[in-house]
């Protein structure tokens, strides 16, 4: 099959979420399309961005990720070839449904949104749950996550309130709005590129790479500025995703978060024998790993552990200012110019 060169990913949703690459895109599709493959594994598939422009390559493609919502995006936008919501399938999805739970407005009440908007999420949840494609429940999954996301400063879930509520658009119009927004920008991305691609929602050491060329790594980075604890960050849209049956909430906390998922990715105590052991695990496959400037391990060590399996590791260097901040890691400050490393293993 002819593999295109990736040029733009013009349809792909817009992305705040953490460690996105989706402002550098170019360099690491530039960086990856010297490299002879014809299948890839993205490990921690996180927003999908980096599994749609290599989908858009032509690329057969596996995209996974641990957290449910992500899951449910890059099946939307990856796995999905030619599904897209109906107009019908739309209104359905907006009626009001007598059988829709109410443990959003029970629990979660002026938390995040008002009444009315948690409300909406009940009911919608309980109208996907009665669609009978599984695509179709995931670009609906995916669209409601994306909906309440844009609905929060920052699009996380780590404090309560109105903090950072200014009067942007985004946070101004309905959950019903932004839901039928978010369905509108997933429809539009749909297309096939004559691949079976396919979404999965593992650990990654559950992962199988057989039958894979390439593993495109990018674990959360270890930085002095911020954690890096997803589940932390994401917990509403992860604990929507299962209607909060597959988490343990912890109803103790200010935010009603769950229970982080274990990530040894995230203590720099686990973070070098979790490179060694995710290297052994692909050791089989080409490998191109992100990792930040400001990151553990650093470059010289990553390329010895990366030594350890590979005979030739080259390292591309990409300036990038990251957008997301927290109260450490303030937007606008130096703290977030950082260089971004793609290490390319084989
Ligand atoms: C840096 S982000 C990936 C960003 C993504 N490349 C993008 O451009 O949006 C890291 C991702 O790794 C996922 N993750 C962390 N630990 C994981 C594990 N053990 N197995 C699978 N996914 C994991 C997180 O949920 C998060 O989405």
């Amino acid at each position: 099959m002819q593999t295109t060169l990736w040029t733009n990913i013009r349809s792909f949703p817009d992305t705040k979420y953490m460690g996105s690459k989706q402002a550098i895109l170019p360099e690491i599709m530039q960086a990856l399309s010297s490299i002879e493959f014809d299948s890839a594994l993205d490990a921690f598939s996180g927003s999908a961005c980096v599994s749609y422009a290599l989908k858009q390559m032509g690329k057969r493609i596996v995209a996974n990720d641990f957290l449910e919502f992500a899951y449910n995006i890059a099946k939307a936008t990856v796995e999905n070839n030619n599904v897209k919501l109906t107009p019908k399938t739309i209104e359905f999805l907006l009626e009001p449904n007598s059988k829709a739970g109410t443990f959003v407005r029970d629990t979660y009440k002026n938390l995040y949104f008002c009444e009315e908007d948690c409300a909406f999420i009940d009911n919608t949840y309980a109208n996907i749950k009665e669609l009978a494609d599984a695509t179709e429940q995931s670009i609906a999954m995916a669209a409601l996550c994306r909906a309440c996301m844009k609905k929060r400063p920052r699009g996380i879930f780590t404090f309560t309130g109105k903090k950072g509520w200014d009067g942007r658009r985004d946070l101004r119009i309905s959950m019903a709005r932004q839901f039928i927004d978010a369905i509108r920008l997933f429809n539009a991305c749909v297309f096939d590129n004559g691949r079976k691609n396919i979404a999965t929602c593992l650990d990654v050491f559950e992962t199988s790479a057989e039958g894979i060329d390439l593993v495109y790594i990018d674990t959360p980075y270890i930085s002095p500025h911020s954690d890096c604890d997803y589940t932390r960050r994401y917990h509403f849209v992860e604990g929507l995703c299962s209607y909060w049956s597959k988490v343990a909430i912890q109803y103790e906390t200010t935010t009603k978060k769950i229970r982080s998922y274990k990530t040894a990715f995230c203590s720099a105590k686990t973070v070098i024998a979790a490179f060694e052991r995710l290297f052994y695990h692909f050791r089989e496959c080409k490998l191109a790993v992100s990792y930040s400037s400001n990151g553990i391990p650093g470059r010289d060590e990553m390329i010895e552990l990366l030594k350890e399996t590979k005979s030739k590791v080259q390292v591309v260097e990409i300036p990038h200012k990251y957008s997301f901040g927290n109260q450490r890691h303030k937007v606008g400050n130096n703290n977030n110019s950082v260089t971004e490393y793609l290490f390319i293993a084989e």
